[in-house]
This record gives structure tokens, C-alpha cells and sequence, in this order.
């Protein structure tokens, strides 16, 4: 019998065995191992103050401090299993197409550590594709991307890999998603996204591109091969139907904004559900015994899957409480 089972093979979970391992406990990864989990939709942005509101201050300082953490945790993850994660850090724009959406995304610049104003000439240097009509935008340098497929595939490489079955280990972490719920009774919700997946010649485009379009936000995350993810939708809704009306939604948008990506494979339509509870933001720390519990990461399992093995793993260890955890606590749903 190990010391430890974790309950979810997806990146929170696998981070949080990773780095159990790593502090000297045994652990069994228990998950199906599919690819049913949020991470398999997810683009992979690693943008702090890119998808927070305000009024999140603890949230926001969480996913500064995990996106400050990516680049350990990448070389780490990188060494010890000799697989590549797609880490790429050559910076995103922030791009409007109308003078409304210029007003919304300067609104949104506020919460952004450093974004350098970029006018449209500037952008399409930077980016050739984008299309002459844009109204401007803005280089933000902190935002990175990775690959979160190839990131849980190293991950479970690195775990030892999952295995079915019910755990009969004592001391249990549950990081199971949408999943959690049910294991807990904590009030996490599964929120639809759609997330498509082209394809071509590589170079199209270089950067992460946020677009800001007639209202509609939509991101373009460009891979080393030339798959871009073009994503997402958000939908309070728990079925997994690839509408056409979503579809064309996403390609209006990524076209309006990059008018190539029309010529484009339409290789692959996802639809997973992410894990949220009622404030967006994820619930991590002790239930009742020696269970505790990481879910409910929102639009930023990817980002915080850092943070959030370091935290879980330290109060497994150690019994102690980071102060950072106390905003997470599951107790405040009570
Ligand atoms: N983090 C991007 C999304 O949830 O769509």
C-alpha cells in the first residue's frame, strides 16, 4: 500500500503526486486514464492577469505567483522525464478590432502587469497575418504558452503512470474535476467550453493573440508545428454538443481577426467542462480526516497547477497551512 492516493489523473492531480514523490511519499494516481479532463481542451495559456475580474486580489497574487513558478516547474518536469512540454515564452498580444473593443481590452490593461501599447502598424510587424483592420492592442510579455497534452503525458510519465480502481489508502487527495463534487458535496459546476484545433504550414502566427472582436473575445494559440487552438466558449451547460452556432462563432471571430486561418485544417472540435465553484476560483485544502482536496481551477488549471502541487504537497508533508491557501479554504462555501 503507498502513503498517499490521489483521486484525478489530470494536470492538478498529476502535479500534486509529482511533486509528493518528489518530497519522499509513495503515491497512486487513481484515474481511468482517458482523456475526459479539462486539460485535454485547454489551449495552455499561462496568463496571470488575463482571465481574473475584479474584486479576485488572493486569486490574482495566486496566479501571479504559479506563472512565476512555470518555468522551474517546466525545466523540473523536462529533466526528469526527457519529453518536451511545448514551454514557450515569446510573449502574447492583446489585439482590438474596433475602437469599442480597444476601450474594452485598455479597461482590462489595468489588471495586466506590464502591457506595452502597441499600434496596429506595430502589430502586424510583430504579426504579418493580422488583419488591416485592426484598431490596435498591446505586446504582453509575462504571458506564456505551454502544450497541456504533452505536459499530462509527462506528468504521467514522471507519477509512474494511473491506474484504475478504488483507492484503500488512508490519507487521500481528491483532484478530481467536475468530478470532486460528487466525492465531496463541495458546489463545483461543470462550465462548458468549445475549443477548436487548426491546422497548416507552421508560422502563421508567432504569438499568443487575445483578440478582442465586435464584443466576442476569442485566443489563438499558435504551436511550434503549426496547430493553432482557437478558443473558447463559455456555456453554464453540462452536455457536450459541438454546436454549429459555436463553432462559427470561434472561426468569425479568428478570422475576423486573422483572415488566413480560413484556409486552414479544421483538425479537431473539443468540448470539455471546466471544474467551478461558486467565486471561480479553486478550493484547495483539509475536509474532514486525512483527506484534502484541489479542484475547481476554472478557466486556469493550467496556470495554477504549479502553485497549487507546491501548496498541497507542502500541507500533506507538513501538516502546516500556507498563508497563501487561506483565501481557498474549503470551509468558506459552509
Ligand atoms: N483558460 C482558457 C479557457 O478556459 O478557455
Amino acid at each position: 500500500m503507498t502513503d498517499l492516493a490521489v483521486i484525478g489523473g489530470g494536470i492538478i492531480g498529476l502535479s500534486i503526486a509529482w511533486r509528493c514523490i518528489q518530497r519522499g511519499l509513495s503515491v497512486a494516481v487513481y484515474d481511468r486514464g482517458g482523456d475526459d479532463g479539462a486539460w485535454y481542451a485547454a489551449a495552455g495559456m499561462l496568463a496571470p492577469a488575463g482571465e481574473t475580474s475584479f474584486g479576485q486580489e488572493s486569486l490574482t497574487e495566486l496566479l501571479l505567483e504559479s506563472s512565476r513558478r512555470w518555468p522551474g516547474f517546466a525545466a523540473d518536469l523536462v529533466e526528469a522525464t526527457g519529453r518536451e512540454l511545448g514551454y514557450d515564452r515569446t510573449g502574447a498580444l492583446d489585439v482590438a478590432l474596433t475602437s469599442d473593443d480597444l476601450a474594452e481590452a485598455r479597461r482590462l490593461w489595468t489588471f495586466r502587469a506590464d502591457p506595452v501599447p502597441r499600434t496596429p502598424t506595430q502589430l502586424r510587424d510583430l504579426e504579418p497575418a493580422l488583419s488591416p483592420r485592426i484598431r490596435g492592442g498591446a505586446f504582453i510579455p509575462d504571458d506564456h504558452q505551454v502544450d497541456p497534452r504533452r505536459t499530462v503525458a509527462a506528468l504521467r510519465q514522471a507519477v509512474g503512470g494511473v491506474v484504475a480502481g478504488t483507492p484503500t489508502e488512508t490519507t487521500t487527495v481528491i483532484a478530481a474535476g467536475i468530478g470532486t463534487a460528487q466525492l465531496t458535496g463541495l458546489p463545483i459546476r461543470p462550465v462548458k467550453g468549445l475549443v477548436l484545433r487548426l491546422r497548416g504550414e507552421p508560422g502563421v502566427l508567432r504569438h499568443v493573440v487575445n483578440g478582442y472582436v465586435d464584443g466576442r473575445h476569442v485566443y489563438l494559440v499558435p504551436r511550434a508545428d503549426g496547430e493553432i487552438v482557437v478558443g473558447a466558449t463559455q456555456d453554464e451547460r453540462a452536455d457536450a454538443t459541438v454546436t454549429a452556432g459555436d463553432v462559427l462563432e470561434l472561426l468569425r471571430s479568428a478570422t475576423d481577426l486573422v483572415p488566413e486561418l480560413a484556409e486552414m485544417e479544421l483538425a479537431e472540435t473539443v468540448v470539455r467542462h471546466r471544474p467551478s465553484t461558486p467565486d471561480n476560483a479553486p478550493v484547495l485544502g483539509r475536509l474532514p480526516g486525512d483527506v484534502y482536496v484541489a479542484a475547481g481551477h476554472h478557466r486556469n488549471g493550467i496556470l495554477l497547477a504549479p502553485i497549487t502541487a507546491d501548496l498541497i504537497a507542502d500541507l500533506v508533508v507538513t501538516g502546516r497551512p500556507d498563508p497563501l491557501l487561506a483565501a481557498f479554504a474549503p470551509g468558506r462555501f459552509a
